[in-house]
């Protein structure tokens, strides 16, 4: 009897802390992070993205760290006026792989978590905001804008476990022209 109570009690607790909680890559480097990544994956499911979903391209970031051990994302992003160019600050916290940074658009702070990198090929990191799952979103970074069918698995793999349904989670097709004199 006590064994069924504390069973049923159990898998209730496992409903309620869904999505799973995510950690950082274990001794992550922030220099070896730098440079020139393409977000060749994306998962969100916030309604209003719904639309965007079959236009989206890849978009091209550009990581650098300031002197204080904050980094500036600049980035390119496809939109249908032209190519968007935008710079982001993530905040350092006290642990290595994770970021804040205040969103002027939701008008919230998010957390930022590099969950795993080898730094030369790809990078999965997660945005969110504890308790807000609107905000949440998974993202793949490549270093170039094809990666191998692995990584896209892992990719696919860590979204499903924060809880994405699948037709939120979204390889976008290459962005002819952004940054501008990039080809495709
Ligand atoms: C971030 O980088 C962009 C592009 O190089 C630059 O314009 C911007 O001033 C930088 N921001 C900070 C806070 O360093
Ligand atoms: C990262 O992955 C690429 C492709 O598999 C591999 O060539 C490289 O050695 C890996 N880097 C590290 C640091 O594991």
């Amino acid at each position: 009897m006590r064994t069924t109570v504390i069973s049923v009690v159990m898998a209730m607790m496992y409903v309620m802390v869904a999505p799973a909680a995510v950690k950082p890559q274990k001794d992550f480097n922030v220099q070896k992070f730098t440079g020139k990544w393409y977000r060749v994956g994306l998962a969100y499911d916030s309604p209003g993205f719904v639309p965007l979903r079959t236009i989206m391209k890849i978009s091209v970031g550009v990581i650098s760290v300031l002197p204080n051990g904050n980094v500036n994302l600049t980035s390119w992003e496809a939109v249908p006026v032209g190519c968007l160019t935008q710079s982001y600050l993530y905040e350092r916290t006290s642990i290595p792989g994770q970021f804040t940074y205040f969103s002027t658009r939701h008008n919230q702070e998010k957390d930022i978590t590099v969950v795993e990198t080898n730094y030369t090929e790809y990078a999965l990191v997660v945005k969110h905001k504890e308790f807000n799952r609107e905000y949440t979103q998974v993202a793949l970074y490549g270093r170039s804008s094809r990666v191998r069918a692995e990584v896209i698995q892992k990719f696919k793999a860590l979204a499903l476990s924060q809880g994405f349904p699948r037709e939120s989670i979204l390889t976008p097709p290459p962005a002819e022209n952004c940054p501008p004199g990039s080809g495709r």
